[in-house]
């Protein structure tokens, strides 16, 4: 060793200087970031929507949006993984053209309560109206706080064109919504109170993409 002449950069001035140690570490793990990262851009899988997967409706929107002012998903997830245990107790697992017309997605990471990925069409309308109410009337043990004030909010002064038009940006190439259709948005909220979006939202939850997700777990298998 010691006759050997010193290098310019060895494996040795990494494992002895800290500093540039942690520099090639990062310079290393970024690049595998991009390489793991970057091709999703671009891949059809990812960048357009599942079959049956159409933007949200007016009143489903304004629904969406609560349920993040609510903060619904620090306690819910909207992501079933692919593992037999998740697909058995929530169904077909989650495909990433799902969550093409999210913005921002709302996957989360807490799951307080069960995942709502595919919650649409699981209990009626007045299921849901009792549950957010007081969930306490249906499910006894529950912890989930009770939103009783959103049956008295109204949704009607809501800016929905400006947010479908936002969206209309966001989506980019993706099929999006109309002229025609944002200008009739307004008469979709009308009568309809806080509550009513949000059952709405709930309501579609993983419905429209359900079918094609079927197909893929059939086809793929965990
Ligand atoms: C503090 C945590 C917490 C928050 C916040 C919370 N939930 Fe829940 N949620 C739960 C728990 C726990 C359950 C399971 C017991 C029950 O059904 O009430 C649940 C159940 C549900 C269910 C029934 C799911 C099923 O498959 O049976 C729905 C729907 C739901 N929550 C919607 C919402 C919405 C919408 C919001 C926001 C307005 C919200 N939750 C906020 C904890 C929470």
């Amino acid at each position: 060793m010691s006759n050997e002449k010193k290098k310019f950069f060895s494996h040795a001035t990494l494992e002895t200087n800290v500093g540039i140690l942690m520099i090639c570490t990062l310079i290393v793990i970024s690049m595998a970031g991009l390489v793991q990262i970057v091709p999703l851009f671009f891949q059809h899988s990812t960048t357009t929507a599942t079959e049956g997967v159409t933007p949200y409706d007016p009143l489903s929107l304004i629904g969406r949006d609560i349920y993040i002012r609510e903060g619904c998903v620090g306690c819910h997830s909207q992501q079933i993984r692919m593992l037999e245990s998740e697909v058995r107790r929530y169904g077909p697992y989650s495909l990433a053209g799902e969550s093409v017309y999210d913005h921002p997605f709302l996957w989360g990471s807490k799951r307080t309560g069960p995942d709502l990925s595919r919650v649409g069409e699981r209990y009626t309308d007045e299921w849901h109206r009792i549950h957010l109410r007081n969930p306490r009337d249906v499910v006894r043990e529950s912890n989930m706080p009770a939103y009783s004030w959103l049956q008295h909010n109204s949704v009607e002064g809501e800016n929905v064109q400006k947010r479908m038009e936002v969206l209309r940006t966001l989506h980019g190439n993706l099929p999006t919504y109309s002229d025609e259709e944002i200008a009739k948005a307004p008469e979709a909220l009308k009568g309809k109170t806080e509550e009513d979006a949000l059952i709405a939202y709930l309501q579609r939850l993983g419905v429209q993409g359900r079918a094609a997700a079927e197909a893929a777990v059939a086809k793929g298998g965990y």
